[in-house]
């Protein structure tokens, strides 16, 4: 990979930031309009379950008041600004694309919370840190994006203090794929490593953490993308309305791909939990 961010808009969902604004003014609010956070978190979480996702990882990395947190790949900014406002932790997000940046830093900005989320853009395996550590690292579907393993449970284990958190929601692969799906896989999901989940507990395990949880979300996030897919179809109307074509027919594409794939027996979903030794 040369740029990352030029590779990673292969994928459908990273295609139209501007379908924030679209949903800004579909809640009646101008450019400047004050927000809060609550209000954006039905278009800014992009994982699987919202904040219940995010409410999971302060209860299994103990996030509180005060808090130091590092999001890997924080997209428009949902899980940091709910961290944030909700536990009143400190969260650095940090953030490859830089058009997902700004918007980012621009909705946590009008939501007030800029003095509890800051906005980095960069790419973890290579952004500088200059000595600071975090309590906790947390990432939802960011990490199957960037290769070298390696670099990358370093990088987390160096940022963490002694019994730091890593809280990690992301892909796997529990069988092998074939030349043509990984293609898929490499454009359609700009995917760069898809390990097993065995694999995965055990790259965190010889960085030097113990590995507290690994539990297999497949078949929840199975029934999710589904339910997904289903309930974005029957807002057709509204969806064309608010967003238009381009926009319906890149996020039906984009979904669709998802059920498929994890349909089909060989992608699948974790979620891991481990303590800096
Ligand atoms: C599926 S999105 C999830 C965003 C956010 N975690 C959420 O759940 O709302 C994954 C994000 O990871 C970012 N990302 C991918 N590789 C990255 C890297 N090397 N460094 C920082 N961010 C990265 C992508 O640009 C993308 O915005």
């Amino acid at each position: 990979m040369n740029d990352p961010d030029a590779d990673i808009k292969s994928m459908g969902l990273y295609h139209h930031v501007d379908r924030v604004l679209n949903e800004l003014r579909e809640l009646g609010k101008d450019a400047t309009d004050p927000l809060r956070a609550d209000e954006l978190t039905v278009f800014d979480q992009l994982h699987y379950h919202g904040t219940e996702a995010v409410d999971e990882a302060v209860r299994a990395a103990g996030i509180g008041a005060g808090g130091r947190v590092l999001e890997i790949g924080s997209g428009l900014g949902g899980p940091a600004r709910h961290l944030a406002s909700t536990t009143g932790a400190v969260v650095t997000a940090l953030e490859l694309q830089e058009d997902h940046h700004l918007m980012a830093a621009d909705l946590t900005a009008r939501c007030g919370l800029d003095d509890r989320v800051k906005h980095v853009c960069g790419d973890f395996l290579t952004h500088p840190w200059h000595g600071g550590t975090f309590d906790a690292v947390v990432s939802w579907l960011a990490l199957y994006h960037i290769p070298r393993r390696d670099v990358l449970v370093g990088r987390c284990r160096a940022l963490l203090d002694v019994g730091g958190h890593v809280y990690v929601e992301d892909l796997c692969a529990l069988r092998s794929f074939d030349d043509p799906e990984w293609e898929e896989l490499a454009s359609a999901l700009s995917a760069s490593y898809l390990p097993s989940p065995e694999r995965y507990r055990q790259d965190f395990a010889e960085a030097g953490f113990e590995v507290v949880n690994v539990d297999d979300m497949t078949a929840d996030w199975t029934v999710f993308t589904g339910e997904r897919l289903d309930a974005y179809r029957a807002e057709e109307e509204r969806h064309l309305r608010v967003h238009g074509a381009g926009v319906f027919e890149t996020m039906c594409g984009f979904y669709e791909t998802m059920v498929r794939l994890f349909s089909g027996g060989k992608l699948g979903g974790i979620r891991l939990v481990a303590r800096r030794l």
